[in-house]
């Protein structure tokens, strides 16, 4: 969601925290600030609109040794120049940056107004300024911690004073807050993305935790004031990883890297002599694992999407009923929990709200949750009872691309991994990890023919409206296809499956309206084609996405995208890379923002 950099010690922070906020971008993108204390004063700058835009603003000669900044995606208020952080208290002394929501910001506005307080913005941040203006404890840390004990919500925030020189304090409730470890300086973040270029040395605050940060170390306490004791972790992303290097975008360079991203996924895990996969973190044993009797995966947006395809992977090799719901719904209808269900938790970030509330209510009612996580140390990875990680590398672009084909290499071996419990047999085993470890090489080749799809895909760059079609898994990569198409062209896309297009979409079907239909030849190939057959009658043009060889869909479209054949089960890893490359494809000739769509944010870490 919105990003946070703060920076004290012996450089100029302003240089520091700009970069830290480009870094940053990927999160929010509406609006963004910096506040920094220099000798004399704290000095504020923000404005609506990207980053650039604040930077052509500064001062030229705006340096100080301490300073925090905020990337932001609006939720209380539009996103002009007042509603961007930092926000400052009434004597301008004391400036913060915060990302969540404090859900009874109206009730302390309404208050600290009457109590003759001016607040300048609509937000429901603005409120904790004013809260730790009114504190009477006697340090910056006593006065934040008593602040919030007045707060219900999320927050991750931190706090520049100008009275309490070498020193940032920052606090954490739902929302990431990690501390970079430097010689002589500190720095601390909302990502580790804004730190790498630093530090590899972090430091994870827990919820409800509050941090003395000064530039030779740091303190940390809960918001009872009881000191606590934490780890430094190391980063092991290098900082490249987190830069777009030659690519266009980081989408482009996120969709050509997936061959050696499936690779990693799959590193160690793979033992060919048994046929099985080995998963180390899942912390439940094959005994554990026996009794599962049902399988539930929960995500959000391109996560729930896999986890529809992963569901019809692991029911196809364990027989074990499965399936999948957003972690948003989940986690609100008051769900049954039952102790002979594994719930599966799929999350890029490890930090999406809806997802992490979804884990939490599991717990809470006594259900096993592992988690599928991109990012190591997330609150979700953390909080999951075990989990495989997809070790994809630092995702920076909106849309989910090597998330989501990691996410399914990693469900994949987990079905792998129940199955060799079950019925699978070793030699069955042997040959789906076998074709597993086919998949980077044939992603190569799908991704060598991204010339032919960039032909296809200004095809539709003229069309107002897109169907993708598919059936069992294919229809969860037609979802994927038009949530990629319509977040980054904005061309409305919807995704049917392909059996239901005779049961109202057909209406819509016309020569402006194409349907790319996810066509894998297997048990449904045949019914698949009739469903091309009749778009075909209602002349709507089609691309189809369909395996190398097959001459009966290539004539029956007016093209055609072919992957190669792999294991059946894994058709949907393969046939989801060319839709990827359609909609970058079509955004890039539309001269869409690709990596910032517009309205979106990367890690939605509020409700
Ligand atoms: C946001 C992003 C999506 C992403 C979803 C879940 O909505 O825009 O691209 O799929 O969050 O994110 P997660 O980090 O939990 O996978």
């Amino acid at each position: 969601m919105c990003g946070i950099v703060g920076y004290v010690g012996a450089q100029d922070a302003v240089p520091i925290l700009l970069e830290g906020l480009h870094r940053l971008e990927y999160r929010g993108y509406d609006s963004a600030g910096i506040a920094v204390r220099t000798k004399t004063a704290l000095k504020v700058h923000k404005s609506a609109g990207r980053i650039d835009r604040l930077e052509a603003k500064l001062p030229r000669r705006l340096k100080a040794p301490a300073g925090i900044a905020h990337t932001r995606w609006a939720t209380h208020g539009e996103p002009t120049d007042d509603n961007a952080h930092p926000h400052v208290d009434c004597t301008g002394d004391l400036a913060l940056v915060h990302n969540g929501i404090i859900e009874n910001g109206a009730a302390l506005r309404a208050e600290l107004a009457a109590a003759g307080h001016t607040l300048r913005s609509e937000t429901d941040s603005e409120v904790l300024a004013h809260l730790i203006e009114d504190a009477r404890a006697d340090d910056l840390e006593g006065r934040v911690r008593q602040a919030l004990t007045r707060v219900d919500g999320t927050y991750g925030l931190v706090v520049l004073d100008r009275n309490t020189p070498d020193r940032i304090v920052a606090a954490r409730n739902g929302s990431p807050v990690v501390i970079g470890v430097g010689d002589k300086e500190m720095f601390v973040a909302s990502d580790v993305a804004a730190l790498v270029r630093h530090t590899d040395r972090v430091v994870y605050l827990d919820d409800r935790e509050v941090a003395s940060i000064r530039s030779t170390g740091f303190s940390t306490t809960t918001l009872e004031a009881q000191p606590t004791q934490k780890n430094t972790s190391e980063v092991v992303q290098s900082a490249a990883a987190y830069e777009r290097g030659d690519h266009p975008h980081f989408m482009h360079k996120e969709i050509y890297e997936q061959p050696e991203a499936v690779e990693r996924a799959l590193r160690g895990r793979i033992d060919r002599e048994f046929g099985v996969a080995h998963l180390g973190g899942l912390n439940l044993s094959a005994r554990d694992l026996l009794d599962v009797r049902r399988i539930k995966l929960l995500g959000c947006g391109s996560a729930y999407y896999a986890g529809l395809a992963g569901a019809h992977m692991i029911e196809r090799l364990t027989r074990i009923p499965t399936d999948a719901e957003p972690a948003s719904e989940f986690r609100y209808r008051n769900p049954v929990i039952e102790k002979d269900t594994l719930y599966v938790a799929i999350s890029q970030s490890g930090e999406t709200a809806d997802t992490l509330g979804a884990v939490r209510e599991v717990r809470r009612k006594g259900g096993r949750v592992l988690g599928v996580v991109n990012a190591v140390g997330s609150t979700i990875a953390r909080e999951c009872d075990g989990g495989i990680y997809m070790h994809a590398g630092p995702e920076i672009a909106v849309a989910s691309t090597k998330a989501f084909t990691c996410t399914l290499v990693c469900v994949a071996l987990l079905a792998i991994h129940l199955g060799r419990i079950r019925d699978l047999s070793p030699s069955d085993g042997k040959r789906l990890l076998a074709a597993l470890e086919r998949l980077p090489d044939q992603i190569r080749e799908i991704l060598d023919q991204g010339e032919a799809i960039r032909g296809i895909a200004l095809g539709l760059t003229n069309r107002q409206n897109a169907f993708f079609i598919g059936r069992a898994a294919g229809y969860a990569v037609a979802l994927e296809g038009a949530q990629k198409l319509k977040e980054i062209s904005y061309i409305h896309a919807e995704a049917y499956p392909a059996s239901e297009l005779k049961h109202g979409p057909l209406a819509l079907v016309s020569p402006t309206t194409p349907t790319v239909a996810i066509l894998p030849d297997d048990d449904l190939y045949e019914k698949s084609l009739s469903s091309l057959e009749e778009i075909r009658a209602r002349r709507g043009p089609v691309i189809a996405i369909a395996h190398e060889g097959d001459e009966r869909t290539a004539a029956a479209s007016d093209d055609v995208i072919l992957v190669p054949r792999s294991e059946p089960v894994l058709d949907s890893i393969l046939m989801t890379v060319p839709t990827q490359l359609l909609a970058y494809e079509c955004a890039v000739a539309l001269g869409r923002d690709v990596d910032q769509p517009r309205n979106l944010a990367k890690s939605v870490t509020v409700e």
